[in-house]
């Protein structure tokens, strides 16, 4: 028979028909080609499908810019044979898989049976569409297990959410050595470099880059918690992609504890991701009929190179992690003592603080460490959750109805997961930490780890924090979190249930958070963990905010910031402004410039007032509201990396564009000039490009001949010449459509 082309539209017609199609009101749209096995998820400018194979396993199809509607996924077949050596496993792609049948990748999940079998192969059973998340059930091949993965795309920018839940139906216990959220395999070839952030204690967010070739890099923390020696993201671009052009694959894990993500090349040049909790130390005891679900790998695509990566996962963050996503409110201007006070705190220094900040327009005003037990140093009281009586004899009511009647809401810092040796808390309970008998207990900042994985200790921290919050109208908490973990054990537990610490903790340190959210719901959250330690995206769907860097100097802190806005968006990313010379470098930076560096991110201060002069207090008085006018811009708008500061750059630049593009706001940034060059001109970017805008400038000045009003296409092109000279100078230009 002759197959006519009208043959061929009838039969795709036929075949759409007999598929699955769900197109949410939400805008993403999951379909499933019946005939070939294909599932396709479809939303924003990305389309990522996969296609159950011939012996039933779960192949990866294709991860990238949106195809057509009409356009035919083929079917996903077992690949040719191609040596004897290497068992056929490795060259499939699997969406997940269960360590067995020979596989030398990350594999989806490895468990151990009673029996010591430790094969599992996971194949196809079902699917099913709940609202806008498509389940697929996978099943080993013999033994009752099974795994639910979880794929979801956001609308908005079509990155997909992926998890896996392993339930266990057989008779006896299993062992969960690892489990990962997803796999993703990138399109074939050899022309990629990762990007990833590594960092330490007050300089966090490094920018690194690699070629990925054949084997593995590991990004990873083994703390406990998220730690900021690597941050839990990456980003993969094609070799020719840059900040502004190109393809990047990028995503991030929603987890707060130990965690992995590897970047596997293999030996047929395939590119796999795969990420959830860290493997090393591993061991989950699961009951019979109990299940395991593993954190959420958020993952997309991108065409406009790293610039839009990063936007794009900002646009995720507002619009669907952040707790008041997709219409957060701002964030307000705050200040907070630390700096000006370190343990140092009491009723009349903080109401001394309190007034100078409000008289420069300060919506919050924190009080840090110092204000409960026997607090005067970082030795002592750290447990004991009750109002130091010497520092404030009276409660911190006074403080707070001042704090109120000065027009500004009241926070307060916390760190309730940790504990000193020297506390009421641990003298009654020395074995709610972590700990492992007879071995050494190993102090940071001379504190110890509560085991939270605890009911009794996670009662009492949520006890704790709940009297906090229903007997002081406190409108804020800085959760702090000081060291990672040591000497993982909990005595209490059967020792093969010990290592389900890994997850148990982090489940009741988001279980607090929640139920303190939901009762006390207009209090706001800051995850802080000495500096940028404890941000992913699971805190982030608990907290309003993060602590960026204990590292205040407003000229780090552009690399810093730099880095942090690759993954996480300016809209929680806490930037005071302190004193100079600044403690990390002794270097003297105005205050201007310590402003204008801080109103990249969510403004704060942290100078110690008292040493302020009038002059200073009126620049921070019409820096401030200068800020309140453009930040709705600075933290929800699009973030456009002009200069990048990194490697030793002598300029930096940054620009917010609201989404309606009708403001935006150019950070200009000088390090040193040099030989008489002039500042390079700066090219807006993201502006409606027929609009009018006029500028006009917060501080610095442009070439007196730049007009006031000209087109988006004008600032793009033409540009803006700053006049700047000297070291360390800044620069801030507001662009307002007419
Ligand atoms: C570490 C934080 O990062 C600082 O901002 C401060 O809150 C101290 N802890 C207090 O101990």
């Amino acid at each position: 028979m002759r197959v006519t082309r009208a043959v061929v539209v009838m039969l795709i017609a036929i075949i759409v028909a007999i598929g699955d199609a769900h197109a949410a009101a939400s805008g993403q749209s999951i379909h499933f080609d019946q005939a070939n096995k294909v599932f396709r998820l479809d939303a924003a400018k990305v389309t990522y499908a996969f296609g159950v194979d011939d012996k039933g396993r779960l192949q990866s199809l294709y991860w990238g810019p949106r195809l057509d509607a009409s356009d035919r996924l083929p079917p996903a077949v077992t690949p040719p044979k191609a040596d004897g050596i290497d068992g056929d496993i490795n060259r499939v792609r699997q969406e997940y898989s269960g360590w067995g049948g020979g596989l030398y990748y990350e594999p989806g999940v490895k468990i151990t049976f009673p029996d010591g079998n430790r094969d599992l192969e996971l194949h196809y059973q079902s699917y099913s569409i709940k609202g806008d998340t498509l389940y697929v059930a996978l099943k080993d091949i013999e033994r009752a297990i099974v795994v639910t993965l979880e794929y979801e795309m956001d609308a908005g920018t079509g990155i997909v959410r992926r998890s896996a839940t392993i339930s266990n139906q057989t008779a006896t216990p299993v062992v969960i050595e690892q489990a990962n959220a997803a796999t993703w395999f990138l399109p074939r070839s050899r022309d990629y470099t990762l990007r990833f952030l590594s960092g330490r204690w007050a300089g966090e967010n490094d920018i690194n880059e690699r070629p990925v070739q054949p084997g593995k890099t590991v990004l990873e923390s083994r703390r406990g918690t998220t730690g900021m020696q690597n941050e839990p993201w990456f980003a993969v671009r094609r070799n020719d992609a840059d900040e502004t052009h190109g393809q990047v694959w990028f995503g991030a894990l929603a987890w707060s504890g130990s965690w992995q993500i590897a970047i596997e090349q293999d030996q047929v040049e395939q590119v796999r991701i795969s990420g959830g909790f860290n493997p090393f130390d591993f061991g989950y005891k699961l009951a019979p009929g109990a299940s395991l679900s593993t954190p959420s790998f958020y993952a997309g695509v991108a065409t406009d190179g790293l610039g839009e990566a990063s936007r794009l996962m900002h646009r995720l963050e507002l619009t669907k992690i952040l707790p008041q996503a997709p219409a957060p409110r701002v964030r307000p201007v705050l200040y907070n003592s630390w700096e000006a006070t370190g343990f140092k705190v009491d009723e009349p220094g903080q109401i001394a603080l309190a007034e100078k900040a409000a008289s420069i327009g300060v919506e919050r005003f924190v009080m840090d460490d110092g204000w409960f037990g026997a607090r005067n140093s970082d030795k002592a009281g750290l447990g004991d959750w009750v109002v130091n009586q010497q520092k404030f004899p009276h409660g911190l009511k006074p403080l707070i109805d001042r704090v109120h009647a000065l027009g500004m809401d009241f926070g307060l810092w916390v760190e309730p997961e940790m504990v000193n040796p020297d506390s009421d808390l641990y003298r009654a309970h020395p074995d709610w930490v972590l700990y492992m008998n007879g071995r050494p207990r190993t102090e940071g900042r001379n504190q110890l780890v509560l085991n939270l994985a605890r009911a009794d200790v996670r009662a009492y921290v949520y006890n704790a924090l709940d009297k906090l919050l229903s007997e002081n109208d406190i409108a804020f908490l800085k959760w702090d979190y000081n060291r990672s973990w040591s000497e993982p054990g909990w005595p209490a537990v059967a020792p093969d249930e010990q290592k389900n610490v890994y997850v148990d903790f982090i489940r009741n340190y988001y279980g607090i958070l929640q139920e303190l959210r939901k009762k006390h719901p207009n209090v706001e959250i800051e995850s802080c963990s000495s500096g940028g330690g404890r941000i992913d995206l699971g805190v982030m769907h608990l907290t309003d905010e993060v602590w960026t860097s204990d590292n205040t100097d407003a000229f780090d802190r552009l690399r810093i910031q730099d880095g942090f806005t690759q993954a996480w968006t300016p809209a929680v990313m806490m930037a005071w402004v302190t004193d100079s010379p600044t403690w990390v470098n002794s270097r003297t930076l105005s205050l201007e410039y310590r402003f204008l560096s801080s109103m990249q991110g969510s403004l704060g201060i942290g100078a110690d007032l008292n040493k302020w002069q009038p002059q200073d207090f009126a620049t921070a008085r019409r820096l401030v509201a200068e800020y309140k006018a453009i930040r709705k811009t600075v933290q929800q708008g699009s973030l456009y990396r002009l200069v990048s500061p990194q490697n030793g750059s002598e300029q930096s630049a940054t620009e917010s564009v609201s989404p309606d593009r009708a403001h935006a706001v150019l950070f200009a940034f000088l390090h040193s000039s040099t030989e008489n060059y002039p500042y390079p001109t700066v090219h807006l970017q993201g502006l409606d490009a027929n609009a009018k805008y006029r500028i006009h400038a917060i501080a610095g000045t442009f070439d007196p001949r730049t007009p006031l009003v000209a087109s988006g296409a004008y600032w793009m092109h033409a540009g803006i010449d700053l006049l700047m000279r000297g070291d360390f100078q800044a620069a801030a230009v507001v662009f307002d459509k007419e």
